[in-house]
């Protein structure tokens, strides 16, 4: 039996250790030697990335995947797309999110994996369908998480709809690192049982340091790609390593495409990077730690630490075993939403809140009230009817699909950011992160100023 490899390095490996601040010219003379290695797909776009890009590198996102894409040539690319909300945390109009993927698609992507915090599957149609409009694949993933509603039928029948819907392929995003040998195991194999001839893909982190153990139990129960990242780059908050699940995998009898020399440079080209990062700070070396406090909690590792700080900037620490026995309740009342972002920081905000105030929903963020409402979507289990009503008072959750009651986003965008944008991809930028690609392109048309009038000069 085959098992295929999607490698996270140039996406979630470099998010999750080193706050994804690696720019394009750091990686750039590793892509061919990529490229030729044998991976099914390179992970490089989408998730922060390009909030990343804009913010803090100085770099045109759109341009960075066209580099990828002219020196890899071969290989397919992914990225990472959350569905209705694009790459941000709030819903976008239906225009906003076609022009999204088709223009993804247009620069170099051949492969979107797209999901849903809340697993609405109203939230991931729409990009689906654009996605084979323009041409790509849809990879369609399930939010894992755990819950009494979160059963293993409940997961097969939201695959089947996946598969309805027009799926390429299945993934399991275990984003919070949660997810054990057993679990993965038994999960792949209701999926497979479901829509057997579809693809699926394993993705989880090493945070709790199960990651290697749940990716040969899924691989052992039908799972035909799983996501790792090269070696120097892995573990912690990371994904696995490839060279180490290349070996154990090869060792049970599976074959693997992947040319050894060709990691073995990957994994050279990196190393002097990560030390790079390492002395700089940027790479801090907890996050490689292995942590297991998140399986005692059945909280994820980067939610606990979101729980501890705030506990500390209000003085408030000695409330802590409060918390988290308030965490567990806020999300059963909630309806057991996946605690992934922007989820596990409204639960715990909403946990610590209740503590501290010493009344259950005292007081409610925004988001809360807007997700009591129905604007994430549907939640996956029922919600308490009385925190709703306490929340919500006489008005009425909706029940319709959000995006639905949103006006077009482009033409507005388009005024608004005027003769800045030279691109369809400039006014996209602009719509996911006003404030940052405003700051960008400013600079971009200062420097194509500074380049002209140092052209007439010359001449
Ligand atoms: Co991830």
């Amino acid at each position: 039996m085959k098992v295929q490899f999607t490698e996270t390095v140039l996406r979630d490996a470099q998010q999750s250790l080193l706050a994804t601040r690696m720019p394009y010219e750091k990686f750039k003379g590793i892509l061919e030697t990529m490229d030729k290695a044998g991976y099914y797909s390179l992970e490089c776009w989408g998730g922060a990335t390009f909030d990343s890009c804009l913010r803090y590198l100085d770099e045109d996102p759109w341009e960075r995947l066209r580099k990828i894409r002219s020196a890899v040539k071969h290989t397919k690319l992914q990225m990472l797309l959350r569905g209705q909300n694009l790459l941000g945390y709030k819903h976008y109009p239906d225009d906003v999110v076609k022009a999204f993927v088709h223009k993804s698609v247009d620069n170099g992507i051949d492969i979107i994996r797209i999901f849903d915090a809340l697993n609405d599957l109203r939230n991931v149609e729409l990009c689906i369908n654009e996605t084979h409009k323009a041409g790509g694949e849809a990879q369609v993933a399930i939010s894992y998480t755990t819950s009494p509603v979160h059963t293993l039928e409940a997961y097969a029948k939201m695959t089947k709809q996946m598969k309805e819907m027009g799926a390429d392929s299945i993934c399991i995003k275990d984003m919070a690192g949660i997810m054990g040998p057993k679990e993965a195991y038994d999960l792949v194999k209701a999926i497979k049982e479901t829509v057997g001839d579809l693809p699926v893909d394993l993705h989880t982190h090493s945070t709790t340091g199960l990651g290697p153990m749940t990716l040969v139990k899924a691989v052992e129960a039908g799972a035909d790609i799983i996501d790792t990242s090269i070696s120097c780059l892995s573990g912690g908050t990371s994904q696995p390593a490839t060279e180490s699940m290349v070996y154990a995998l090869r060792q049970l009898g599976y074959e693997i495409d992947l040319k050894d020399d060709c990691l073995k440079e990957i994994n050279d080209y990196f190393k002097p990077i990560k030390n790079e990062y390492l002395q700089s700070g940027l790479l801090d070396p907890f996050v490689m730690e292995t942590k297991t406090d998140a399986l005692n909690y059945q909280i994820p590792g980067g939610m606990l630490s979101n729980l501890v700080a705030q506990l500390k900037a209000q003085n408030a620490m000695d409330r802590i075993d409060e918390v988290l026995a308030e965490t567990p309740r806020v999300r059963k009342d909630l309806g057991y939403p996946p605690l992934v972002t922007p989820m596990s920081q409204m639960v715990g905000v909403q946990a610590v809140s209740n503590v501290l105030a010493g009344e259950r929903y005292k007081n409610v963020s925004k988001e809360i009230t807007s997700y009591v409402r129905g604007e994430y979507g549907t939640a996956p289990g029922p919600m308490d009817p009385e925190v709703v009503k306490k929340i919500l008072g006489d008005e009425k959750p909706i029940t319709g699909r959000y995006a639905d009651t949103l006006k077009p986003g482009i033409p507005d965008a388009k005024k608004e950011i005027g003769d800045l944008a030279k691109s369809e991809e400039d006014v996209l930028s602009y719509i996911a992160f006003p404030a940052q690609a405003e700051k960008f392109l400013k600079k971009r048309k200062e420097r194509e100023d500074n380049t002209a009038k140092f052209t007439i000069t010359e001449m």
